[in-house]
């Protein structure tokens, strides 16, 4: 597991930025696995930068981590009535790069069968041969995607009821602005499986912000446990890069050891 630490969320966005688009250039039929959130979005700002710059996404193939159960895109009502996930990719990323829409996945929260739904969409990953770069953030609870703690580390696409903890964070961050009462708010979601997730062939992990220290070091240095499920991490057989900008380093015990390891492949680097 690689750790990068940044001055700041911007950094910490061009950083995240600069390994997607060296992914796309490499591959340009990447299968790009993609978060919400507020984390990505100084990542997805950047991406649009690079697009308008010539990063040519007519290729990649991606696959959203999640949506919440009965809600789902619709264009035709004003910002603040549509809280979908689908709406927020759509809003903060697709609308301003060349994605092919039929290369666009997203788990579709208003599906008649959400079960059998979740089923075809692990198909859908798979036959599109898996994921190649996941893009994650974490929850406060230590969740990826909408993994609250106790779900298995093993598990696949599903239904998911959500914490309070994670309904409180975001009812203050999307929900309360949009004059959503609190009770109207989805108790359900969609989301991708911690097993799902680690069949990821490279994982870029996110987090910023204070609020985040505690659990990013639960996450990254204490026990495994379905707790916290990003604390999977730790268990992860492909490539994992998690960048975080200083504060959400700061309660990091082995901090001097990662910052250690990034001057020497720096220097590595600089001597080639
Ligand atoms: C939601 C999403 C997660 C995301 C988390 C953190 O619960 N389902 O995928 O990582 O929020 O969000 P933020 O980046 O806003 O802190």
């Amino acid at each position: 597991m690689e750790v990068i630490i940044k001055e700041n969320y911007e950094e910490m966005s061009r950083c995240a930025a600069e390994i997607i688009a060296a992914h796309i250039k490499k591959n340009p039929r990447l299968v790009l696995g993609l978060a919400t959130g507020a984390t990505p979005v100084g990542t997805y700002k950047e991406l649009i930068r690079m697009h308008r710059e010539g990063l040519d996404f007519s290729q990649v193939v991606t696959f959203n981590l999640d949506e919440y159960l009965g809600v789902g895109m619709d264009l035709g009502k004003p910002y603040h009535l549509d809280q979908s996930y689908a709406r927020f990719m759509h809003e903060e990323l697709f609308a301003h790069i060349n994605l092919k829409p039929e290369n666009i996945h997203l788990p579709d929260g208003l599906a008649p069968d959400p079960e059998e739904f979740c089923r075809r969409y692990e198909e859908a990953i798979k036959n599109a041969g898996g994921i190649d770069l996941q893009v994650l953030g974490i929850g406060r609870d230590g969740h990826w995607a909408f993994n609250e703690p106790g779900s298995s580390l093993a598990s696949r696409t599903r239904i998911q009821a959500l914490t309070k903890e994670t309904l409180d964070d975001n009812y203050e961050s999307f929900y309360r602005q949009a004059g959503i009462a609190r009770e109207e708010m989805p108790h359900f979601a969609i989301t991708m499986g911690i097993g799902t997730i680690l069949e990821a062939r490279h994982i870029l992990m996110l987090a910023s912000g204070k609020k985040k220290a505690q659990v990013v070091a639960k996450a990254l240095e204490g026990p495994v446990t379905s707790q916290i499920t990003a604390s999977a991490i730790q268990l992860y057989s492909g490539k994992a890069t998690v960048i975080l900008d200083k504060e959400a380093a700061s309660e990091l015990k082995n901090i001097e050891y990662y910052r250690h390891v990034e001057k020497l492949k720096a220097e590595m680097e600089a001597g080639r």
